[in-house]
């Protein structure tokens, strides 16, 4: 594939743009500084450095970001910042995409790609990712409020119960693993036992933990095998 097409695909820019970059001298390819835009290169592992950012090109890309409280997930937020702006613009413009959505009052393990099969797969019921929440309550959780959870309780607009594996992890908070990702999913089902939600942060989608490096806001990227493919 010719240079300029692989900075285009990954987000640097219109082909025209791209080429205007490489006859510029503002690109490096393993390190060496480049001037021909149609030379030919292999996409998939190519290091480039375009002014003096360092990225090691891939057909598909996976991120999994840290998402802060009072954020939003959404390209054009109403109230609050959008998780877009978290992110350097090339990945923005090659086209990544949430993976289901978080509240924008709701912290943890977001992920992010522009592998739109990827996407499907971790967003449809059908396939069962688990995701796991550490839901803060404003009451004592109790025995009985668990097995609710666990049992399945009925979400006003949905009659098709939603239920959760729940463990208690203090008086007031408490683990939640959930198939699905409804509306407000952990929320209202916390509401619908009784109880009420103060703090809510996602810890682990599939097999992928929220890293403890990744303060809130950062990211970092990921293997897809890594989040279970
Ligand atoms: N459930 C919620 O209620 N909110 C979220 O952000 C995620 C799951």
């Amino acid at each position: 594939m010719k240079l300029e097409k692989v900075l285009q695909s990954q987000g640097f820019g219109s082909r025209k743009h791209c080429r205007a970059l490489i006859e510029g001298g503002r690109v490096r390819v393993a390190g060496q500084g480049v001037d021909d835009p149609e030379r030919e290169v292999t996409l998939e592992g190519l290091d480039v450095e375009v002014d003096g950012t360092s990225w090691r090109c891939r057909e598909k890309v996976y991120l999994a970001l840290h998402k802060p409280v009072g954020v939003e997930c959404s390209h054009a937020p109403s109230h609050h910042a959008s998780v877009f702006s978290l992110l350097p613009s090339f990945l923005v413009e090659r086209g990544v995409q949430t993976v289901g959505r978080l509240d924008a009052d709701t912290s943890g393990l977001l992920l992010l790609t522009d592998d739109g099969a990827f996407i499907q797969r971790h967003t449809s019921p059908k396939w069962k990712v688990p995701k796991v929440y550490e839901v803060t309550c404003a009451e004592p959780v109790t025995e009985a409020q668990l097995e609710a959870l666990r049992a399945g309780v009925v979400l006003a607009d949905d009659p098709s119960p939603a239920r959760g594996d729940a463990q208690a992890l203090a008086e007031r908070t408490l683990r939640l693993t959930i198939t699905e990702g409804r509306y407000h999913q952990v929320r209202r089902m916390l509401a619908a036992v009784g109880n009420h939600v103060v703090a809510l942060h996602r810890t682990a989608v599939g097999e992928l933990s929220l890293p403890q490096e990744l303060g809130p806001g950062a990211w970092a990227l990921v293997t897809p095998l890594a989040v279970g493919r």
